[in-house]
This record gives C-alpha cells, sequence and structure tokens, in this order.
C-alpha cells in the first residue's frame, strides 16, 4: 500500500465560502430535536436530508450541520465516514452497485463487475464524465439466493448475467421501483440544489417519528 500526504495544513473549507445548507433545509434538521433528548442525535437523519437535497454532503455542509446540531464538525465526518450511503463529492444520477460479497462472487459477480466497467467506461468509484452513473462495489446486498445481484439507486436486479449489463445500464427506468417504500430514500437530485423545494421529490422523513 502506497502512502498518501494529507495536507493538514491548509484548511479544507473556504472560510469565506457562502452558506451552502439553505434555511429551508436547516429548518428541516431542527424539525428533528423534539424526537431526541440531545441534538447530537439527530446527526443521521440530517445527513439524509442534506444529501438528498444536495447530492452529496461536501465539507461545507459538515461545518454547517455541525453548526445547526451545536456539535464538532469532526463528529459529523466520523459518523458520515462510517456509512458508505454518504458522499462527500458529488455522484451521478444513478449509482450502480455490484456485491461484491461470497455468494455474489460465486455466482460471478466479478465478472458482472467487469461488463460494469466496460460499459460505463470507468473504474470503480468513478462517475461518468455526463454525470449519469457512478460505479461502486458493496458488500452483500441481503439477497444472497438471487445472486450476483446490481443495485441501481434503490432498485435491485437479481441473477444479473454480464452480457445483459449493457442493456440493463441503457435501461433509463433501471432505477424505478414498483412497491410502496420510504419517501426517505427517493431518487438523488438530478441537479445539485441547496433548496428542496426544487426537487422532484422532497424527503420528509416520517417514517422515522416514534410511533
Ligand atoms: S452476497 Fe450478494 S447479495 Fe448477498
Amino acid at each position: 500500500m502506497a502512502w498518501q500526504a494529507v495536507d493538514r495544513i491548509h484548511p479544507v473549507i473556504d472560510k469565506d465560502a457562502p452558506q451552502i445548507l439553505s434555511d429551508a433545509v436547516r429548518e428541516k434538521i431542527r424539525s428533528f430535536f423534539p424526537r431526541y433528548e440531545t441534538k447530537r442525535a439527530a446527526l443521521l437523519p440530517a445527513l439524509h436530508v442534506v444529501q438528498d437535497a444536495l447530492g452529496h454532503v461536501n465539507h461545507q455542509a459538515m461545518k454547517e450541520i455541525a453548526e445547526v446540531l451545536e456539535i464538532p464538525p469532526s463528529d459529523v465526518l466520523d459518523t458520515m465516514s462510517f456509512y458508505t450511503h454518504f458522499w462527500d463529492h458529488a455522484k451521478g444520477e444513478k449509482v450502480v452497485v455490484v456485491c461484491r460479497s461470497l455468494s455474489c462472487q460465486l455466482m460471478g459477480s466479478d465478472a458482472v463487475l467487469q461488463a460494469a466497467r466496460e460499459e460505463l467506461k470507468i473504474e470503480e468509484h468513478g462517475t461518468t464524465p455526463d454525470g449519469k452513473y457512478s460505479l461502486v462495489t458493496e458488500e452483500c446486498l441481503a439477497a444472497c439466493d438471487h445472486a450476483p445481484c446490481v443495485l441501481v439507486n434503490e432498485k435491485m436486479h437479481k441473477r444479473v448475467k454480464p452480457d445483459q449489463i449493457s442493456k440493463l445500464l441503457k435501461d433509463a427506468k433501471n432505477d424505478e421501483i414498483t412497491f410502496p417504500r420510504s419517501s426517505l430514500f427517493d431518487k438523488p437530485a438530478k441537479k445539485a440544489t441547496a433548496d428542496p423545494a426544487d426537487l422532484p421529490r422532497t424527503s420528509d422523513v416520517r417514517e422515522m417519528k416514534e410511533s
């Protein structure tokens, strides 16, 4: 493994950068406060709301989340970096996830991943130049009996064969789901925006209410 130099002298955030979280997003985060004993406890819903609004959660957004929750920015980074669901940089409109765990590997997920690489002409963790697709691998997607599996945003594709990848990725509806689901996990924003009102569908995290 090669050593990687990290610049800890220069701040990663411009101190004069304009506010990135809209008032509506901040208000949405504050709306969680009555549900928890501490503001810190609203961190995960806050990350979901911000990622849904902006498409990702960059350092500036982390800093502003920390301000709203009155916690250190490093705590936001700590939590966020634990979950692969959260992105700190722009991602494609559709995130293609190829399962890399045992059942899928045994059933040919390596060939499926290779076919996706060739079709999209990007490597793992890459995003196509038109911003339409990002390609990643994940551990078990919880559908081992249908291996190998590919997730496109929240839509699961089962028993995928390498020669099906091209058709699958060209299908404009490959991320549509046909069953009722949480609005919290709606499709990523088609364009970066700080105002959730601009999005085709917005999160309301109703399902996170305590019953
Ligand atoms: S190993 Fe791929 S879905 Fe479980």
